[in-house]
C-alpha cells in the first residue's frame, strides 16, 4: 500500500519510517527543501533514538523516500496522512490550524484518485469537518474520506511506542474511511494491538482527554509531594502506594520540577479554549495549567533556599544538570528549566549548565546562563548542583570529585534520582521533592 505523510517532523518522520518499515511504500514530504535534502542523506532533524537506522535501512529497501512536491507525493496513495505543526497561537492559546487547513486544500486540489485523508496532527475537536469542507471546495471530484487517527509518541520512545501501542484510535464517519485505515495498520493487528474506531471528533477529543489527564496526574502527584514535605511523608511511597491500585497505576506518577514538552503544556491550553468556546469549562485542567506553570518557577525557589535563601543566594553560583523537558531528547520546549534558570538569575545567582543533547537549542533560551562541555565543568566552583533532567549520565555522580570541584556541598535533585540517605553519607546537604 502506498502511504503519503505530508509533514516530516517528528510525528511525520516516525510515522513514516515505521510504517515503511512494516512493508509500506511511504513517501514523507515537506516544504523545507533543506530537510528533505538532508534526509536524503540520511542526517535527521530531530533526535530521536533508532531513527536514523530506521530511515536509513528503509530507504535502501526502496520503501521510504522524501520529496517537497506534494503532488508527487500523494500520488497513487491510499492514505494521505497530514502531520504538520499545529502550534499555540499567539495570544489566544488556540491551536494554530493554518498549516493543516493549507495541507488540505493542496491535497483537494492535488488528488487525482480515491484517497483517505488522515489527520495526525493533534487537532481540535470539529477539525476533520473543517479539512473535509475545504477539500471539497477544491472541487475535488474523487472519493475522499478524512480520518482522525492522532498519535501517542513519547519523545525519546516514539518508534517503540508506535510499533507496540497501547491501543490505536481511528475516527471515521465512513466504511471506505475504515477499510482503508484497516489496510494501513494491518501489521499492527497482527502484533494484536486494540484498535478503536470511533467517531471523528470522537477521536480528537480522545487526544486532547489523553494528554490533559496525563498531565492531570502529574500535577496531582507534584502537589502531594509539596504536601509530603510539610508533613513529614514520602511521596515516592506514596506514589507506591497508590499506583498498586489497579484503577489509578503505577505509571505517570512521578513527582518533579512540572511538566514541560511540545505537547501537554500546548495541548492542556487548546483543549481549555475548545472547551471554553463550547461554553463546557474544564475547571481541573484550568487548575493544572496554573498549578504547572507556577511550580516551574518555585523550583527556582527551592534551590535559592538550598543555598541559604534569597539573601545568601545573591552572588553564588549554581550549576544545572539537565536543561531539556525529560531525557532522551534535544527537546527544549516549555523546559522547566527555562524558568528555574531565569529564577535564579532574577534572583542574581550565577548560572552554569550542561545537558547531553540539548545545549545547542538551549543556548538562545537561556542566554544568561553559562554553557559548559561537561557536568564536572558545570560543577566547578558552584555553590549548589540542580539535577533538573533525569538523564541516565547524572545517575552515578562520582561525589568525591564533585567535592572537590564545587565551592560547597550541596545537591538539590529534582528528579528524585538519588536516595538521601545516600547523598548525606557522601557529605552532601540534599534536597529533593516531596522527601525528607
Ligand atoms: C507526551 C505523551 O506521553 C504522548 O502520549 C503524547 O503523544 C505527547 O506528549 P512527551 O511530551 O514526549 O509525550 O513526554 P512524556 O514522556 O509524556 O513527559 C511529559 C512531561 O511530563 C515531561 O516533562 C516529564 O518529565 C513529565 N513527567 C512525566 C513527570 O514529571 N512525571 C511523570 O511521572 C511522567
Amino acid at each position: 500500500m502506498k502511504i503519503a505523510m505530508v509533514g516530516s517532523g517528528y510525528v511525520g518522520l516516525v510515522s513514516g519510517a515505521c510504517f515503511a518499515d512494516f512493508g509500506h511504500e511511504v513517501v514523507c514530504i515537506d516544504k523545507d527543501q533543506s530537510k528533505i535534502d538532508r534526509l536524503r542523506d540520511g542526517i535527521m532533524p530531530i533526535y530521536e533514538p533508532g531513527l536514523d537506522a530506521l530511515v536509513e535501512s528503509n530507504v535502501k529497501a526502496g520503501r521510504l523516500s522524501f520529496t517537497t512536491d506534494l503532488a508527487e507525493g500523494i500520488a497513487g496513495a491510499a492514505a494521505v496522512f497530514i502531520a504538520v505543526g499545529t502550534p499555540s497561537r499567539r495570544g489566544d492559546g488556540h491551536a494554530d490550524l493554518s498549516y493543516v487547513y493549507a495541507v488540505a486544500r493542496e491535497v483537494g486540489e492535488s488528488l487525482d484518485h480515491d484517497a483517505v485523508v488522515v489527520t495526525k496532527s493533534t487537532v481540535p475537536v470539529g477539525t476533520g469537518d473543517e479539512v473535509e469542507r475545504i477539500i471539497a471546495d477544491t472541487g475535488c471530484s474523487h472519493r475522499v474520506s478524512v480520518v482522525s487517527n492522532p498519535e501517542f509518541l513519547r519523545e525519546g520512545a516514539a518508534i517503540g511506542d508506535f510499533k507496540r501501542p497501547d491501543r490505536i484510535v481511528i475516527g471515521a464517519e465512513d466504511d471506505f474511511g475504515r477499510e482503508v485505515m484497516r489496510e494501513v495498520y494491518r501489521p499492527l493487528f497482527l502484533n494484536e494491538s486494540p484498535i478503536l474506531f470511533t467517531g471523528r471528533r470522537t477521536s480528537e477529543l480522545i487526544k486532547y482527554a489523553a494528554n490533559a489527564f496525563l498531565a492531570t496526574k502529574i500535577t496531582f502527584i507534584n502537589e502531594m509531594a509539596d504536601l509530603c514535605e510539610k508533613v513529614g511523608a514520602d511521596v515516592q511511597d506514596v506514589s507506591r502506594g497508590i499506583g498498586m491500585d489497579g484503577r489509578i497505576g503505577a505509571k505517570f506518577l512521578h513527582a518533579g520540577p512540572g511538566y514541560g514538552g511540545s505537547c501537554f503544556p500546548k495541548d492542556t491550553l487548546a483543549l481549555l479554549k475548545t472547551a471554553e468556546d463550547a461554553g463546557s469549562p474544564t475547571r481541573i485542567v484550568e487548575a493544572v495549567v496554573k498549578v504547572n506553570d507556577s511550580r516551574k518557577r518555585a523550583m527556582g525557589r527551592k534551590v535559592i533556599d538550598a543555598l541559604g535563601g534569597v539573601d545568601a543566594a545573591r552572588g553564588k553560583t549554581v550549576a544545572l544538570l539537565g536543561l531539556t523537558f525529560k531525557p532522551n531528547t534535544d527537546d527544549m520546549r516549555d523546559s522547566p528549566a527555562i524558568a528555574i534558570a531565569q529564577a535564579l538569575v532574577d534572583n542574581g545567582v550565577a548560572v552554569t549548565a550542561y545537558d547531553p543533547e540539548g545545549m545547542e537549542l538551549a543556548r538562545p533560551l537561556m542566554p544568561e546562563v553559562t554553557m559548559c562541555d561537561s557536568a564536572y565543568a558545570a560543577l566547578e566552583g558552584a555553590d549548589a548542583a540542580a539535577i533538573v533532567t533525569e538523564w541516565d549520565a547524572f545517575r552515578a555522580l562520582d561525589f568525591g570529585r564533585m567535592k572537590r570541584l564545587m565551592n560547597a556541598p550541596v545537591l538539590v535533585d529534582l528528579r528524585n534520582i538519588y536516595r538521601p540517605d545516600d547523598v548525606r553519607a557522601a557529605g552532601f546537604e540534599y534536597a529533593s521533592i516531596g522527601r525528607s
